[in-house]
């Protein structure tokens, strides 16, 4: 038999180098490259000649995917509708935000409408499980649990008696399997496990959760391949100060990417929040300035959100920029852009950024929100507060239109809006019974608030 030879694999994306060296020369990382042995002969000179498969046309009889419900809507819809048979699922997020929690909510609603569902855990004690589902109020659901690390034992179980519908691996972390020879915890390890549990999944249509950790940097901690392997990747965020959680899709091969779910951590689970747009524009003062409400789209659905912004007078020698929900990339170059094109300066003040909620924002058309809560607090002057804004802001100081124009409306007017501030363009077939402000560039913007201020406004008078 061959010797094993040491080869060197990153623990960011997975690529082998066969020395070490610092830096990962694919995704250019720093200390990722940890020793791993493997067997030299690779597997594909090993493997007899192929036979051809039969090919098929683009045009045919499909089925609709079956998919199975939890119940839980939010969750139903992030995961494109339910789960489907024989699929993978990997689920990320930073330790104690609640992925254990709302995973076994899950688990406990399928299981109680009759499906068989197995939650296998490597982190926690059968007692530790039990205790949060009675905290859940969810004890008495038929989940049948397990608490093991090693994967052949793990595929055993499954593959003993009726076929699960669902199996949820609690977290991929913890996996070993004897077809790999390095430490558990290596990527090898996550690697192989995954790989093994995903081709059961594929073969027995069981649907399968994976639970991986994500490291400070928003990576989910080593097995970042196994992303690839996955049907979907499914991010659980939030920020530990509030109490509020959004189950992100950022890959999904059987729904939209980009979904959002939003959910309530409370003292008896993670509760569903059907309607997000109250609670992102929230216990607002319509009266102070700075704030500006974004008409967005997350996924498939409308959200409304306050953008916040202070501006104060700065001690130190470069000002200060301080951005929270958004690109700090994009604020220097909006507050660029109202000075240079409209003369609206902020080299001498201190600049604060606030999404409201905890919310991250990623769409270009939040510029515009950001640009007149920039202004209305530079000017001391409230945004008219039954106005909505949303708009792409070019460097040249132009408004451009972006996408969904009638799914943003229909939403600022189901939740007694009266006024769009968006950017001027075709607009076929958009109904609404707001007043539409046309804007065609950021210089407009800055007259109607300055105006607003002449009127009196329904701002606060400066002092
Ligand atoms: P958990 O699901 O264990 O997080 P993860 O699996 O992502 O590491 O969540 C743990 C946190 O959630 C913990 O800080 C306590 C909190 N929590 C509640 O606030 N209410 C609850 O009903 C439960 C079960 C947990
Ligand atoms: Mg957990």
């Amino acid at each position: 038999m061959a010797r094993a030879r040491p080869q060197f694999v990153c623990a960011n994306c997975g690529a082998v180098s066969s020395k070490w060296q610092g830096r990962c020369d694919s995704c250019g990382e720093w200390n990722t490259l940890v020793e791993e042995t493997a067997a030299s002969a690779p597997v594909a000179l090993r493997t007899s000649r192929g036979k051809p498969v039969a090919l098929a046309a683009l045009s045919g009889e499909t089925t609709e995917l079956p998919r199975t419900l939890t119940g839980i809507a939010e969750f139903d819809r992030v995961i494109g509708g339910g789960f489907v048979p024989g699929s993978a699922i990997l689920v990320g997020g930073d330790p104690g935000i609640g992925k254990s929690t709302i995973l076994l909510q899950a688990a406990a609603a399928l299981a109680q409408s009759g499906r068989r569902v197995v939650y296998v855990s490597g982190e926690e004690a059968i007692g530790q499980i039990r205790l949060r589902a009675e905290r859940l109020g969810l004890a008495e659901a038929p989940v049948a649990l397990a608490a093991e690390t090693h994967v052949e034992d793990i595929l055993a179980t499954l593959q003993a008696g009726p076929q699960f519908d669902l199996a949820i691996i609690d977290s991929i972390q913890t996996l070993w399997t004897d077809l790999a020879e390095s430490a558990p915890g290596t990527v090898t390890q996550v690697r192989t496990s995954a790989q093994a549990l995903i081709r059961h999944a594929k073969a027995s249509g069981a649907a399968i959760v994976l639970v991986g950790h994500v490291t400070k940097d928003g990576q989910i901690a080593g097995p970042r391949v196994v992303e690839h392997m996955v049907d979907a990747v499914l991010y659980f965020e939030g920020e530990s100060g509030h109490q509020f959680r959004l189950l992100r899709a950022v890959k999904n091969r059987f729904g939209p990417a980009s979904e959002i779910g939003v959910f309530e951590m409370t003292d008896a689970g993670l509760k569903e929040v059907s309607n997000p747009s109250l609670l992102f524009i929230g216990e607002r003062d319509k009266a102070s300035p700075g704030t500006a409400i974004f008409a967005g789209i997350e996924g498939t659905r409308p959200l409304l959100v306050e953008v916040q912004a202070l501006v104060s007078d700065s001690a130190l020698a470069t000002p200060r920029r301080a951005v929270v929900g958004w690109d700090p990339n994009r604020l220097a170059m909006i507050l660029a852009v109202l000075d240079a094109r409209c003369g609206v300066r902020f080299a001498t003040q201190d600049v604060y950024l606030n999404v409201a909620g905890g919310l991250r924002l990623a769409e270009p058309a939040a510029d515009l929100a950001v640009a007149a809560a920039l202004i209305s607090a530079r000017a001391g002057v409230a945004t008219p507060s039954e106005s909505v804004y949303f708009g792409e802001v070019s460097l040249s100081g132009a408004v451009r239109p972006v996408a969904q124009t009638a799914m943003r409306l229909n939403e600022a007017e189901r939740l007694g809006f009266s006024r769009a501030i968006l950017p001027a363009g075709r607009r076929e077939g958009v109904r609404s019974t707001l007043t539409l402000n046309d804007v065609t560039t950021l210089a407009d913007v800055v007259a109607a608030i300055a105006a607003e201020s002449a009127a009196g406004g329904s701002g606060r008078p400066s002092r």
